[in-house]
């Protein structure tokens, strides 16, 4: 099954992500969210991500706005009701993606695909939500969407073949490379990810360096490309917080919970990169 038009709904970070690199792959998309103000920030990142490429000549002025002019927005799963592929990009909790994967499949084609872009939750357990959950797959992007090369494509019990070719086929028309996963809690990457970023806020936590100099530590010492606590206010401290909680609980370990300075970050609304602070502080202009 070739995707020709793919529903994404979430503007934020992953959605608008998402939608940029299905459009510049020819792709029609339709983005969607809970209000205007957030479908509005979602095309204003997707505006900057084509205009950086035309000036750095990687893009054409008339690629961008063909680009630009395959991305419908709308409020509702009705908005995209005949896609091919619909992408749930919406916060990782269970009652919004399960709504979302409810709405969507009782409304698109039988052959539609339906995916989550979870960082976190199960396959198999978000397929309970999803009407012939033989075409629910877990198509997992990584942040920046545009910049990064990997997607991680997860079947859960029920998934079929055809679902995970569908899949790695559309991963590789946007330009990504598709690796395999078993549906196993924080898939490959995130497993071995996340318990680093939070050894990291531990170390910051416990006064062993500056947040700078931890960051250039793993940048300079492991040669890493940004440190660990620049990407998690990349990734969000509120994600980085429930991907860490959905390891602890999903796989039963405690050396998976998240660091109570962590937790401080989120309660006090210092999401990282997305609200102008975190680890750092952030120029929102
Ligand atoms: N941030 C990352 O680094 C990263 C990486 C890979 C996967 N993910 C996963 O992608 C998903 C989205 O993360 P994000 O970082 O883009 O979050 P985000 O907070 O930037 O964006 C989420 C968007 O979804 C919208 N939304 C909420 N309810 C909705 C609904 N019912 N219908 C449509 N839209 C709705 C919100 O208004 C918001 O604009 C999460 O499941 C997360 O785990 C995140």
């Amino acid at each position: 099954m070739k995707v020709r038009k793919l529903l994404v709904a979430g503007a934020g970070q992953m959605g608008a992500g998402i939608a940029q690199v299905s459009a510049q792959a020819g792709i029609e998309v339709v983005m969607i969210d809970v209000a205007d103000e957030f479908v509005a920030r979602g095309m204003a990142a997707i505006q900057k991500g084509l205009g950086r490429l035309v000036d750095k000549g990687r893009m054409q002025p008339d690629e961008r706005d063909a680009a630009l002019a395959r991305i419908a927005t709308g409020l509702s799963v009705e908005d995209g009701a005949d896609a091919d592929l619909f992408i749930e990009a919406a916060p990782e909790s269970v009652e919004l993606k399960s709504d979302l994967l409810r709405r969507a499949s009782a409304i698109l084609r039988r052959e539609a695909v339906i995916a989550t872009n979870t960082s976190s939750l199960s396959i198999t357990m978000l397929a309970e939500y999803v009407e012939a959950p033989e075409r629910f797959v877990g198509i997992h992007f990584f942040n920046p969407v545009p910049a990064m090369a990997l997607v991680e494509v997860v079947r859960g019990a029920a998934t079929s073949d055809a679902t995970m070719a569908a899949a790695r086929a559309f991963a590789e028309t946007v330009g990504k490379t598709p690796i395999t996963v078993k549906d196993s809690p924080g898939f490959v990457v995130n497993r071995i990810l996340f318990p680093m970023i939070n050894e990291a806020v531990a170390a910051l936590a416990e006064g062993v360096a500056s947040a700078d100099d931890i960051d250039t530590g793993m940048r300079l010492g492991a040669n890493f490309p940004m440190g660990p606590l620049a990407l998690a206010d990349l990734v969000g401290l509120d994600t980085t917080q429930a991907i860490l909680a959905t390891l602890e609980r999903d796989l039963g370990d405690p050396k998976y919970r998240p660091h109570s300075l962590l937790a401080e970050h989120v309660a006090a609304g210092r999401l990282g990169r997305k609200s102008g602070a975190g680890f750092y502080k952030y120029d929102r202009g």
